[in-house]
């Protein structure tokens, strides 16, 4: 179950207040799905080493903040021995994933026990997230970039596999992670385009659900001290 919070419309916010629980000094960090940037260049101070890895060659190649990039399949064996890291962040990636606990386990693996996954995805349980899956890719490509700005090359299709916070909590733990904290955060504002009183009719159907279906989940697990089998 999820706690009752206060209403929660920041995802950046929540995730910062996650990192700085989690994040240790002198972090080795796996952005698992960096893309093109990451927010986690903010943290510089306390990352010693910031690997992405991605399977858009192009984006992950752009990317200025990383350390090093690693082209990769998140769904198939990551190149790095075990215990690589002390963080694996993971922002709007878990919806793209078509076998998500494969893709759990390896992050699993690749943490130290005691390491820490932080990571954002779009909540299923939100009626509006479950519309967008209906809606043909095409759509939400239109929607993501007249309405988010959203560049088109950055609208990757979504599966959900793993993404309401049942299955999330229940497809981690089988993997080997203990929940730190989710947080149930109401963002689809940010699709307003600039509209203010579409923005505040967003938030406000938001704030009539419960946490566990406002649309995107922010979390944070700790690796068990030991691996489960895969
Ligand atoms: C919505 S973008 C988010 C990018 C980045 N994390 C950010 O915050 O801007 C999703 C990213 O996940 C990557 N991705 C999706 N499925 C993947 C997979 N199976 N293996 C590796 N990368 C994947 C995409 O290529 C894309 O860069």
């Amino acid at each position: 179950m999820l706690k009752v919070l206060p209403f929660e419309t920041s995802h950046t916010d929540v995730e910062h207040e996650l990192l700085e629980r989690v994040l240790p000094e002198h972090a080795r960090v796996l952005d698992a799905g960096c893309g093109r940037t990451t927010r986690l260049c903010g943290y510089g101070s306390r990352i010693d080493e910031l690997v992405g890895v991605d399977m858009d060659v192009p984006a992950g190649r752009e990317n200025r903040s990383l350390d090093r990039f690693e082209p990769c399949d998140l769904c198939a064996p990551l190149p790095f021995p075990d215990s690589s890291f002390d963080l694996v962040y993971a922002n709007f990636v878990v919806e793209h994933l078509a076998e998500p606990e494969r893709a759990f386990s390896e992050w699993r693996r690749v943490l130290a026990p005691g390491g820490a996954l932080v990571l954002l995805t779009s909540n299923r349980s939100n009626p509006a997230i479950r519309l967008a899956q209906a809606v043909p890719q095409r759509m939400r490509v239109a929607v993501k970039h007249g309405l988010a700005g959203v560049a088109e090359r950055d609208v990757f299709p979504a599966v959900y596999r793993a993404n309401t916070v049942g299955r999330l909590d229940r497809m981690l733990a089988r993997a080997g992670f203990r929940r730190v904290d989710v947080h149930g955060v109401a963002t689809l504002h940010r699709y307003a385009g600039g509209h203010e009183t579409l923005a505040a009719v967003l938030r406000a159907g938001e704030r009539i659900l419960p946490a566990g279906c406002r649309s995107t989940i922010v979390a944070a697990y700790r690796a068990a001290a030991a691996a489960r089998a895969a």
